[in-house]
């Protein structure tokens, strides 16, 4: 890939801040496209980056923040509609764009990064999105390598940053009786799994789900984050239809806390399918989210 240049698509986000530096580590030149787009602080002098104003609702920034790359990665990122940002936006029209402007640029690599649980049938406007999204990736660009995370963790993240801002309550509430089982997978591996994607030979076209080393409840997850900063708590159990309820008084706020979409997720299990490829036909052996709690979380208070 000496002479490569990728563009990621979301590349200032979480998994793209990622994905950028590993490329970046592997010698392979960026174009980080973004509304707002900015050079991670590892960068430093660095000319392998450059940094390309796109939104992919407007067809003309992303045919330009596609032009003249060989490769391109699509790690946009949207969990709660705003405005005109909608999940269609975004996660169907969005992808598409990307991937016919891909082709037309007679790009030879696509990545694009969905979901586990992706499914047109299922209650979620959200999971319903990726489904969509990945079915117009698929017709624009059939080579394009689909990858599926399951719930992302690590150093300052959203999942552990929300468990561990929860686990300070007094009493702490779970969805449901806490048994909807995840498969927490490492951000690190995930940005691995994308430069795989694009240098293993024969997966083109494929579909990958990427979970972590080990499933959990999240009970079992809470317990674990509990049990790290040493706290005792009283695990409550909330029925979903209390939590579908405080999603809907919780959309009236400009920045809702909670969505119905998240109440649907947390209701469905998130664990790595059959059918798909996993981390082991990429040559990757993840790490478990209990492997890496204290490097996430930092060290336990004595
Ligand atoms: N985090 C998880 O647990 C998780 C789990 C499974 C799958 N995934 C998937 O992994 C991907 C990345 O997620 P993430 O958590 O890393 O997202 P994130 O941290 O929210 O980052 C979102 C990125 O998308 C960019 N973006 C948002 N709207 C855009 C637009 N209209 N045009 C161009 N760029 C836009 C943002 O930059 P600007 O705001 O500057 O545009 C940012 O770079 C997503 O497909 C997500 O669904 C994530």
């Amino acid at each position: 890939m000496a002479h490569d240049l990728i563009t990621v698509f979301g590349g200032t986000g979480f998994l793209g801040r990622a994905i950028v530096r590993h490329f970046v580590e592997s010698g392979v030149a960026v174009r980080i496209a973004a509304r707002h787009p900015s050079a991670p602080e590892f960068a430093g002098a660095s000319n392998q980056i450059e940094l390309q104003s796109a939104d992919v609702r407007d067809e003309n920034s992303v045919a330009e923040a596609v032009n003249g790359a060989t490769g391109v990665v699509n790690a946009v990122g949207l969990y709660v509609e705003k405005g005109k940002a909608t999940f269609d936006a975004i996660h169907v029209e969005g992808a598409e764009r990307i991937a016919r402007r891909a082709r037309e640029a007679n790009i030879r690599k696509l990545v694009h990064i969905s979901g586990i649980g992706a499914d047109p049938g299922s209650a979620s406007k959200y999971v319903r999105a990726r489904a969509h999204g990945e079915q117009r990736v698929q017709s624009a660009f059939p080579e394009a390598v689909i990858l599926r995370p399951s719930v992302l963790f690590g150093p300052n993240d959203a999942f552990l940053g929300a468990l561990k801002t929860v686990t300070r309550l007094p009493v702490v509430p779970l969805f449901g009786k806490g048994t909807t089982r995840l498969q927490p997978v490492y951000v690190e591996d995930v940005a691995r799994a994308v430069l795989q994607a694009l240098e293993t030979p024969g997966v083109a076209g494929r579909i990958f789900e990427l979970g972590g080393a080990q499933i959990y409840s999240y009970r079992d997850i809470l317990e674990r984050v509990l049990a790290h900063f040493s706290r005792r708590r009283l695990l409550l159990p909330v029925p979903f239809p209390i939590w579908r309820l405080l999603a809907r008084i919780s959309s009236l706020l400009p920045n809702p806390p909670l969505t119905r979409d998240q109440v649907i997720l947390m209701e469905t299990d998130n664990v790595v399918g059959t059918g798909a490829g996993t981390f082991g036909d990429l040559g990757i052996e993840p790490y478990s989210l209990e492997q890496m709690l204290t490097h996430c979380l930092g060290n336990p208070p004595q």
